[in-house]
């Protein structure tokens, strides 16, 4: 059996940046929208801490779905970095994907990123669609769902020919039995309708198309800084929409859609934690306090 991790939405912010960089501190306050406070090192105890708490509940695999970063610089890579560097976690165990505050600044600050202190976690962490990182009993499936844009949008792209990706990685006979993990920052719904043009994933239904063709995938996401659990529901007919409902509308019914809460919000440890048994993930009830 393996126990995954997950965590999202980091925020982490250069400590280094001190008082002499006026844009770089309006620029963090503006997209911290007033709701997290803008504060270094409280984001770096909350990463250090969210992940202790995961290997004390033994954990053997992490991902964290997005948003490491407040703006996507280089800095700010570098001190997410040392943060995992410090954690002390296999190489092969954490799978990381960027989310839109990762490309706030460059159009290549991921890839920079990988190429650079997240060298070291690079294997296992999202690059071209289709890469598959397989941890036994589950593959995993890491996707980046970003674009290069300015701090006023914030949404996500899934392409057709992301989903092509993931498709030939589904039919593999090699993954036949594993428990399949598709893993991307934004999820294919948004909760508020009005901002899904700013906010949301363009190309959802690409996602949700994969998920009713496989019934194997499951999707682990960031974003909403909120646990969301979800069901998918079908239509028998042929070709039918697709739809998602929240788990609680079908307690019966196996989830599909993990969200994760932020991991730079709020007091406790905000980290979920998955059993893989029997080919699917399953999700162990939180809270997970410290010990
Ligand atoms: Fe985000």
């Amino acid at each position: 059996m393996r126990r995954i991790a997950h965590l999202s939405d980091v925020h982490i912010l250069d400590a280094r940046a001190g008082t002499r960089r006026a844009r770089y501190r309006f620029a963090t306050q503006l997209v911290s929208l007033g709701h997290r406070g803008v504060n270094p090192l409280a984001r770096v105890r909350r990463l250090a801490r969210a992940l202790s708490v995961a290997k004390e509940h033994g954990a053997d695999h992490f991902v964290i779905s997005g948003d490491l970063t407040e703006v996507g610089e280089d800095a700010e890579f570098e001190q997410f970095a040392e943060v995992l560097h410090d954690a002390k976690l296999p190489e092969d165990s954490v799978t990381l994907v960027p989310g839109n505050h990762d490309a706030y600044t460059n159009g290549d600050g991921w890839a920079r990123a990988m190429r650079g202190p997240l060298a070291r976690f690079a294997a296992a962490s999202a690059a071209a669609a289709g890469k598959i990182v397989d941890r036994g009993p589950v593959a995993l499936l890491p996707i980046d769902s970003t674009r290069f844009q300015t701090i006023a949008w914030s949404g996500g792209v899934f392409t057709k020919a992301t989903a092509a990706a993931v498709d030939r990685r589904m039919s593999d006979p090699a993954f036949r039995d594993k428990a399949m993990l598709l893993v991307l920052h934004h999820p294919p719904f948004h909760p508020v309708k009005a901002m899904k043009w700013i906010d949301g994933l363009r190309g959802g239904a690409n996602v949700l198309d994969l998920l009713a063709r496989h019934p194997r995938l499951q999707l682990l996401h960031g974003h909403l800084h909120r646990i969301f659990n979800h069901i998918l529901a079908t239509s028998s007919a042929v070709g039918a929409a697709v739809g998602l409902r929240p788990k609680s509308e079908a307690p019966d019914a196996a989830t599909r859609l993990f969200g994760a809460p932020a991991t730079c919000d709020g007091d406790g440890p905000n980290v979920r934690l998955y059993d893989v048994k029997d080919g699917a993930l399953h999700a162990l009830e939180p809270p997970f306090q410290a010990a």
